[in-house]
């Protein structure tokens, strides 16, 4: 028995010993290596080639001229003083809105204009206050403003003196809806309907008018 114990000690210390020294330089094998280690595809690289072959251009800039779905009106005019000259003679490509989509420019000036420009228009939005507001550069008056509708679009687009661009909140025609929407309270063929001017969201309405700041 006492030999026994010694055999089976000598051999389970010689498999011990030896069990660790085999070097592996295989790698076995790999089941369905496809999935396991993708293929690369590198983006920028020349092997973009490769995917435009399979018909994958996914990578590729728009064809030039492309507009973005539901932004049917491209402005081509350059953010320079000649581009503010030519804009003046543009025209609205919206026709007289339906009341749906003036209650919705209504919303979007509230949006995005309101702040500033007040939700009467006349530069006394929230942010100035007559001047005791954050924002220290008085607003146009919009309902004063001789703009002609190309050049409010120009300013919406590319911005004017403390007046940021509003291209990148508002799209093309979102920017022509806003500017129907001013041109309808300043007198247009809707001046004085209550359409357009959502009262519930009315920024400041519990505010008395403060419209007593001299238009320029
Ligand atoms: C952060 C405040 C602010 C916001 C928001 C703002 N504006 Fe203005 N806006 C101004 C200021 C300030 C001026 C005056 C710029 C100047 O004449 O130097 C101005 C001027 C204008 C003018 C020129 C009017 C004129 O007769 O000179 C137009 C048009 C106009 N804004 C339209 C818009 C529209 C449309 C929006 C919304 C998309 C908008 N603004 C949002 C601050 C703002």
């Amino acid at each position: 028995m006492k030999k026994f114990l010694i055999i089976t000690g000598c051999i389970a210390v010689i498999v011990a010993a030896t069990s660790c020294q085999r070097v592996r330089r295989g790698t076995g094998h790999a089941y369905m290596p496809d999935m396991g280690y993708s293929v690369a595809f590198e983006t920028y690289a020349p092997s973009q080639e490769r995917l435009n072959n399979y018909e994958a251009h996914y990578n590729s800039k728009p064809v030039e001229g492309t507009i973005a779905r539901g932004d049917a009106f491209p402005y081509k005019i350059k953010n320079d003083s000649a581009g503010l000259l030519q804009a003046v003679s543009v025209t609205n490509p919206l026709t007289a809105l339906d009341e749906k989509d003036m209650q919705e420019a209504g919303r979007l000036y509230l949006v995005n204009c309101g702040i500033c420009h007040g939700t009467k228009l006349n530069g006394d939005g929230p942010l100035f206050k007559g001047g005791d507001g954050p924002f220290t550069s008085k607003p146009a008056d919009l309902t004063a403003s001789k703009m002609t509708e190309g050049s409010m679009f120009h300013v919406a687009t590319f911005g004017k003196g403390m007046m940021g661009s509003y291209a990148s909140q508002l799209n093309t025609k979102q920017r022509w809806m806003v500017i129907s929407y001013i041109k309808s309270k300043q007198g247009g063929a809707n001046a004085g309907k209550t359409n357009g001017t959502p009262d519930s969201l009315s920024m400041n309405k519990a505010k008395p008018d403060s419209a007593t700041v001299a238009p320029k």
